[in-house]
């Protein structure tokens, strides 16, 4: 009976060194003290013995399940630290590993120079107003003196709704919106975007963006007109910028001239962005035509206006000396991210 005793001693002494795992010191537990184990079988046979032998064996095999409990507990423990260890070291971090960056947007170019545009115009004492991007004709052509069938009506690819619903081709008609529910003196700035039956190439796309400007008040004139825009460029090309007044024609300016700023690229001495002519176009712009005037209620006895719409693609190009108007829309990060240094 001893030698059986030592022999499940010894059995589990030396499995218990090669667990590895708590499920392992556990089935060892079941296999030895469980109700079907080793020690309780030998437990069970203590009836085939004399009366008087079964309290020195029933000590023993007691005192022997008591010396194994405690030999599966430590073990049971041992394996908890060791794993408990192992845990904080793969959880430990190395504070010292370079972080990852987070990438950091920046100002899209066109933004940038819209920004730009209002803060100087908004310096020179004018305000920002807006007007929808689904327009009706009577405030896009009608009151721009553009009645129907009016032949300058085809130099604007208009994408329409229906008959008398479109997507604004300019900025202009938040002139003939604010004329209406404003009295003089005014003076405001409508950014926003634009829409027009384009194709997509180097210089159109057919979602752009303008920036309005409408002065109204008692004798407004020209000069007003030419010093406002030639601020303007200084403001936005720095000083020694010149800036050319070409005649043209608007329904809705009378005298009507197209504004050109001399090439940033080649300072004015002619290069592909400027095609070799010096100078860049970048505006629209006039004195406001009465009718116009008349058309938004106001008495053009005795009120005079200058307006004028910049092209922010345009500016944004000789700005940054950008060779393609389709990088602006293409939002690749490798050309946008170039935009954020020096900001
Ligand atoms: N609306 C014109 C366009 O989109 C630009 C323009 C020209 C606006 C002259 C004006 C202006 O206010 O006076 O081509």
């Amino acid at each position: 009976m001893q030698n059986r005793l030592d022999e499940i001693r010894d059995g589990l002494l030396q499995k218990l060194q090669e667990a590895k795992d708590g499920q392992q010191v556990e089935q060892l537990r079941v296999a030895v003290l469980g109700r079907k184990g080793e020690l309780t079988a030998i437990m069970r046979t203590m009836g085939s013995l004399k009366p008087e032998e079964r309290p020195a064996f029933g000590q023993k095999v007691n005192q022997l399940r008591q010396r194994l409990e405690e030999a599966l507990d430590n073990k049971a423990q041992e394996i908890r630290e060791r794993e408990k260890e192992q845990r904080l070291k793969d959880e430990t971090l190395d504070v010292s590993i370079p972080g990852l960056r987070p990438e950091l947007g920046v100002e899209h170019p066109i933004t940038a120079t819209m920004n730009k545009i209002v803060k100087t115009f908004v310096g020179l004492g004018f305000s920002v107003v807006e007007g929808p991007e689904i327009e009706l004709d009577h405030f896009n052509f009608e009151l721009m003196n553009l009645p129907k069938n009016h032949p300058a009506r085809d130099a604007q690819d208009t994408l329409y709704f229906s008959e008398n619903i479109l997507l604004r081709t300019h900025t202009s008609p938040v002139q003939a919106r604010t004329m209406l529910s404003q009295r003089p003196p005014i003076r405001i700035i409508c950014p926003g975007r634009v829409y027009r039956a384009d194709e997509v190439d180097a210089t159109h796309s057919p979602v752009f963006s303008q920036c309005e400007g409408l002065v109204v008040d008692e004798g407004v004139t020209m000069a007003d007109l030419k010093g406002t825009l030639a601020s303007f460029a200084t403001a936005m090309y720095g000083e020694g910028v010149k800036v050319r007044f070409r005649p043209s024609f608007f329904p809705f300016t009378e005298p009507s001239a197209e504004v050109d700023v001399s090439c940033a690229a080649c300072k004015g001495k002619g290069c592909p962005t400027c095609k070799g002519t010096g100078w860049i176009e970048v505006l629209g712009a006039g004195m406001v035509n009465p009718h116009v005037l008349e058309m938004c209620g106001i008495d053009p006895n005795r009120y005079t206006g200058f307006a004028f719409g910049i092209g922010i693609e345009r500016v944004a190009i000789l700005k940054y000396n950008i060779p393609d108007m389709r990088l602006l829309y293409e939002n690749d990060a490798r050309f946008l991210q170039q935009f954020g240094k020096g900001r």
